[in-house]
């Protein structure tokens, strides 16, 4: 297994991906401990809307967008652990889910990693 080193110029390819893949093979990207924060704030803020999203969620309008989807995963650099991104972790709530999940990324290696990563879902999702 390939060693992974999360500094300059180790960690990061040409194009913001990690220079070692993820477990399962696929693009990761590296990120400061903060992300943790930032899906701690996302979760917390699908949860307090769960309501609200019920009424647009029952007439087929609840839509969660992530105009910069990344690959998937992430590497928390200081502990070396891998973690869900947002996109994953909004999908794969159970409680009052979106309608439609629409996913992009300017990269194209990053969609298909977030493709595969998704995997067959109940829900709709459109991902480019
Ligand atoms: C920080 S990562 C995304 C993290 C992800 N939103 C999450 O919550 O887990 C930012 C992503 O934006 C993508 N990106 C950068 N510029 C872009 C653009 N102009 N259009 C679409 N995607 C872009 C990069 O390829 C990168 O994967």
């Amino acid at each position: 297994m390939e060693t992974r080193i999360c500094d300059f110029p180790h960690c990061k390819d040409f194009n913001g991906n990690c220079s070692v893949p993820g477990q399962d093979g696929l693009p990761v990207q590296c990120v400061g401990s903060w992300a943790e924060d930032k899906y701690y704030f996302l979760e917390k803020y699908l949860n307090a809307t769960c309501e609200v999203r019920r009424c647009f969620t029952d007439k087929g309008n609840a839509v969660f967008i992530d105009l910069f989807a990344g690959p998937g995963n992430c590497i928390i650099r200081s502990t070396q652990s891998e973690i869900s991104g947002g996109g994953v972790r909004a999908l794969n709530r159970e409680q009052a889910p979106f309608n439609e999940y629409h996913f992009y990324d300017i990269l194209k290696v990053n969609i298909e990693a977030l493709q595969s990563r998704i995997g067959d879902n109940p829900h709709y999702c459109k991902i480019r």
